[in-house]
């Protein structure tokens, strides 16, 4: 039996699971866990260093997260999920790892760099917020991950981390693994506004846990084609999250051509193919609703599922320590 790769993933536990989250990566999640061995981290220590002024809000959605996982299928049979404030070890890698890289290659990760330009930091960057690539290459490197599945933001952290364990291996010898990207081939979904990218902060999302009126609401309300006056024009199907969205939910091809061939000719409205959509979008997250409020049942389940899997993933990290401290000479007693 050949071992299986190790896969590490992770998000910030800041707010509700979105269509986006489950299209760019949750779905991709549920079919990985067979073929790899996988790590869903949450970050919580991440999620600090832009939210250190609200901890509740980050100790909220850990639990959010968990039944959101959960319900989309998640296994824990198969996927491990760990909460990284629980892995000290963690921490202790990341002070290692602060020696092998500078503030100037910090200062050029562009995906920092433009969050820092967006929350208006300026002078004022929290250095914990500043060096969180230096300690999401720990969360990478202390798994030995050999895959990271992530969206372009994400890149430069993938970079990054490469450069750092090349680094560590080069001074002290092998020690980590050198991970790599798995850039997903699917799209990001766009908002209901038609923005790029579908997001909590530019309130544009489904949420997992939106009502069924309120996903109807929601889709009533989505932008369209804007060049499409009247329901007898012409309409372009392209580039409409109209048809985005159907093409990502919904399993009839036929009946998506069906639509998008009426869309073009001026043959459909726009109201007919919302209420449609509305109900493609309510079928797709009924059974997810579901299963939530069964795990909802059961929340010290849902606990002792993150505390095994922490327990899993520290045991995992704390042996990558040992090689650590021998390679840095910090083993004093053994
Ligand atoms: N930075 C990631 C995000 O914002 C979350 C994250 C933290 C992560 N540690 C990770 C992702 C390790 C992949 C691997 O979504």
């Amino acid at each position: 039996m050949s071992k299986k790769e190790r896969i590490l993933t992770g998000d910030r536990p800041t707010g509700p699971l979105h269509l986006g989250h489950y299209v760019g990566s949750l779905k991709n999640r549920v079919s990985l866990q067979d073929e790899y061995e996988q790590f869903i981290l949450i970050a919580d220590i991440q999620a600090l260093t832009d939210n250190y002024d609200n901890p509740q809000k980050i100790k909220d959605n850990i639990l959010e997260l968990m039944l959101g996982y959960l319900s989309v299928g998640i296994n824990p049979e198969k996927s491990t999920i760990v909460i990284q404030s629980q892995v000290p070890e963690l921490a202790e890698l990341t002070v290692y790892l602060m020696n092998m890289i500078t503030v100037a290659q910090l200062e050029r990760n562009p995906t920092v760099k433009n969050e820092i330009r967006q929350k208006g930091y300026r002078e004022n960057v929290p250095v914990g917020f500043f060096t969180y690539p230096i300690s999401q290459a720990a969360d990478i490197l202390g798994f030995q991950a050999n895959l990271v599945p992530v969206g372009e933001d994400q890149l430069p952290m993938i970079e990054q981390s490469r450069e750092i364990a090349r680094r560590f291996n080069s001074l002290y010898g092998q020690t980590f693994v050198e991970p790599k990207e798995m850039l997903s081939e699917v799209p990001r979904l766009c908002g209901i506004d038609g923005k790029e990218k579908m997001s909590k902060s530019l309130n544009n999302a489904i949420n997992l846990n939106d009502s069924s009126d309120a996903v109807l609401e929601k889709v009533m309300k989505m932008y369209t084609d804007p060049t499409r006056v009247r329901a007898t024009d012409p309409g372009h199907t392209e580039n409409n999250p109209l048809f985005i969205y159907l093409n990502a939910f919904h399993n009839d091809k036929k009946e998506i051509e069906e639509f998008e061939g009426r869309y073009r000719l001026g043959k459909v409205g726009d109201i007919e193919v919302k209420k449609r959509l509305a109900e493609i979008l309510n079928n797709f997250l009924e059974p997810i609703r579901q299963k939530k409020k069964e795990y909802e049942k059961n929340i010290p389940l849902v606990n002792s599922i993150l505390k095994k899997g922490t327990e899993k993933g520290r045991g995992v990290v704390q042996q990558t320590m040992r090689l650590v401290r021998k390679a840095v000479k910090t083993d004093y007693f053994g």
